[in-house]
């Protein structure tokens, strides 16, 4: 695997294999990479002939009282697992490459409605600054694919919508959340969690599953349902954030007609911000 740290010698590889006429999928991540990442590699080799990768943690999508510094930095098990799951080129800037004038005067490329509500609405900017590097990322890369996984549904949607509204014409692929044995969503903030937390943090895959059945089975009326799912969540000494039943088109709160839906939710297991969400399909 080529490694590449500054988007002059990133441009200039690539731009020797799409000369001999490679196609390009691109998986963007933070790094400390887990199963679920190893994944989106793996689809993206099944999609293009060259996969690159990167790691950034990307100052702009933190809040100020976020956990960018103690966000888990894991370079070389991260390399290890790339180069085994077929990644072909690994970019890796430094903030300055990225930012080097700084955050506070760099543009930002901002997504609306679709950014504002959900965690858009509980960490304010959060998804200009995905939309802000991912964009970056694309202009960088070039890419024919860029795969993402579903786990995080409200970004790839807000990705989605950014890549049809500015014309980028990538094809996006999400992939579908990968879980631990008990169900617990993947993610690299499990690596806050403490054994006990971790078993806490399963009412939030079984609330979803219960919820998603109990739609299934015609309970139409949602704002009850999301307001058991709280009240479930803070019998468990858990702190919900937000628990919705939405449309999966927009992630407009779903009513009676709506035929695809999507549960999203986000809580806090002690200090630890966990989001999951399930699909429902009628
Ligand atoms: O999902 C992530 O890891 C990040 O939000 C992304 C897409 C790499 C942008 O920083």
């Amino acid at each position: 695997m080529k490694i590449c740290h500054q988007v002059s010698e990133l441009r200039k590889l690539l731009g020797c294999y799409r000369r001999d006429g490679k196609s390009i999928a691109l998986v963007p991540t933070m790094g400390n990479l887990h199963s679920g990442h190893v994944r989106l590699v793996e689809k993206a080799v099944g999609l293009a002939d060259i996969v690159v990768s990167s790691i950034f943690v990307n100052p702009m999508q933190f809040g100020r009282n976020e956990d960018l510094d103690k966000y888990p930095r894991t370079p070389d098990a991260d390399i290890e697992k790339l180069t085994a799951a077929g990644c072909g080129v690994l970019f890796a800037p430094p903030a300055s490459e990225m930012y080097p004038l700084g955050l506070d005067e760099h543009t930002v490329v901002s997504v609306p409605a679709i950014s504002d509500r959900h965690c858009g609405a509980s960490r304010p900017g959060h998804f200009d600054g995905v939309a802000t590097v991912v964009s970056k990322l694309f202009n960088i890369v070039q890419p024919d694919h860029a795969v993402f996984g579903l786990k995080d549904y409200q970004q790839f949607k807000v990705i989605s919508k950014m890549n049809a509204d500015l014309c980028f014409g990538i094809e996006l692929t999400g992939v579908a959340t990968e879980r631990d044995a008990n169900g617990l969503a993947l993610s690299s903030r499990n690596g806050y969690l403490s054994a006990e937390e971790k078993q806490t943090a399963l009412t939030i895959i079984q609330t979803l599953r219960q919820t998603a059945e109990s739609i299934r089975n015609g309970e139409r009326n949602y704002t009850a349902l999301e307001q058991q799912a709280k009240t479930l969540f803070e019998s468990r000494q858990m702190r919900p954030d937000y628990f919705t039943v939405c449309r999966a088109d927009t992630l407009a709160p779903a009513v009676a007609d709506d035929k695809n839906l999507v549960i999203l939710t986000a809580a806090y297991v002690g200090t630890t911000r966990l989001i999951d969400n399930i699909e429902v399909n009628l």
